[in-house]
């Protein structure tokens, strides 16, 4: 009896594109090789299209509980699914904030049955509550040192210090928002030059010094800016996360508050330093960071409005794009959106290999489109990449199931919780 499915064609497996055919039983790859046992259903994708491993995006902002005007996690997921991603992980800045043990609980009975795609939620550092208890709900710990959307700052050593004994003992990732919030100003912003000027890189690089007595503890540098913090946070043994938009936009001149971002876009030089340092491979991972906020609360003026980008459906995309115009290796993507972030957070998924969850993206590298709010799913209703060409997914499955057939979606509410 042969695999319940078989893909058939050209793949991303051990670190190239081969001809081979892809066995799928029970949401499991069991076979990769030239000629899988017949019997089970097959798809032939052709000669044109490659299949990849699913996108796993380790940071996005979902909104649900208690936002759900900007997003759900139905709109979120099939958002993630219409851009390759097959597995996110959900930040706790959702309302209320999920940082104990009980909060997260209701936040994971709420999302039950509701995903288009897998996904792993986050518990807040905070202060005077211990990380022990939720420690078995979540997929890893979010630490924020600068003040953003949601109110669970805690930059305090004393704080961190008392939270990461119990962080280490779990085995979970801390992923870190290093901005130090008190080198932040809280000037009157007209523009992304103003945002810039209120939140300097040195806030960044000093937050990351700050964890430096964490030296070789699994912790996350969230959206990375500059490469002498990714230099920095590598020489103390963390990862690094950097977001494309942190790589193709500058702070510029008049950016209105579509780009407002935390941390903020930096100057052109610094810009161009990151994105180097990307192609060099001294990133360890890519997170889209989407942060969707609705287009009202976009248009408001630039002081006021809040921060945060959409990209989860963008990202791969975009990088994919890339690759098809010789940019970028098709390594590096696959390298930076699926197996390394796969690989920090212990998942199994993230590459084609036989035993791992079947979650695969399949994209025809010659059809590149372009980007339009229109075709979006997120409930942002905008995208800073208007007209940017990219290379959207002509199937997306998720655990075996096609979630997106043709470029179009169909999924199901089959996405679980990874930590179950
Ligand atoms: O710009 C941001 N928006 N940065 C963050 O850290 C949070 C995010 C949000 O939740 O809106
Ligand atoms: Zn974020």
């Amino acid at each position: 009896m042969g695999p319940d499915l078989v893909i058939a064609g050209r793949a991303f497996v051990g670190g190239e594109l081969k001809d081979t055919e892809i066995g799928i039983t029970d949401g499991k790859i069991v076979f990769i090789g030239p000629k899988a046992d017949r019997g089970g259903d097959r798809i032939d994708i052709g000669t044109s299209r490659i299949v990849l491993p699913g996108g796993v995006d380790p940071h996005v902002h979902f909104r649900d509980p208690g936002m759900t005007q900007k997003e759900d996690f139905g709109t979120g997921s099939i958002s993630a699914v219409c851009g390759g991603v097959t597995c996110v992980l959900d930040m706790p800045n959702t309302k209320p904030p999920a940082l104990d043990a009980d909060s997260v609980r209701d936040k994971k009975a709420r999302l039950r049955g509701r995903s288009y795609c897998d996904y792993g939620l986050f518990g807040a550092i905070s202060k005077n509550r211990s990380p022990s208890k939720m420690a078995p709900l979540v997929a890893g710990f979010k630490l924020f040192m600068g003040s953003t959307t949601g109110e669970i700052l805690t930059n305090d050593d004393t704080a961190i210090y008392k939270a990461m004994k119990d962080i280490e003992a779990s085995g979970k990732v801390l992923s870190v928002h290093a901005e130090d919030d008190s080198l932040l100003l809280h000037e009157y912003e007209r523009d992304c030059t103003d945002h810039l000027r209120n939140r300097p890189a040195t806030a960044e690089v000093n937050a990351i010094r700050r964890l430096s007595p964490y030296k070789g503890m699994k912790i996350n540098i969230c959206h990375v800016t500059t490469s002498e913090s990714l230099a920095l946070a590598s020489s103390l043994g963390f990862t690094t996360e950097v977001t494309l938009h942190h790589m193709v936009f500058d702070a510029g001149t008049g950016r209105g508050a579509k780009f407002k971002v935390n941390p903020p876009l930096r100057d052109r030089k610094t810009m161009e330093s990151l994105y180097r340092s990307f192609g060099e491979g001294s990133v360890t991972m890519i997170g889209s960071d989407h942060a969707p906020h609705t287009a009202d609360e976009k248009s408001q003026e630039f002081d006021s409005a809040p921060s945060g980008i959409p990209g989860v459906e963008t990202t791969m995309p975009i990088l994919l794009n890339m690759v098809r115009s010789g940019t970028i290796p098709m390594q590096l993507v696959a390298e930076m959106c699926s197996a390394a972030p796969a690989r920090a957070f212990g998942m199994n998924k993230g590459s084609i290999e036989v035993g791992k969850d079947a979650d695969l993206s399949i994209f025809d590298l010659r059809k590149t489109e372009q980007i339009g709010a229109s075709r979006l799913h997120s409930k942002a209703g905008y995208t800073p990449y208007e007209g940017w060409g990219a290379v959207f997914p002509n199937m997306v499955l998720v655990r075996g199931e096609v979630q997106l057939q043709d470029g179009e979606f169909c999924g199901e509410t089959m996405g679980e919780d990874i930590i179950g």
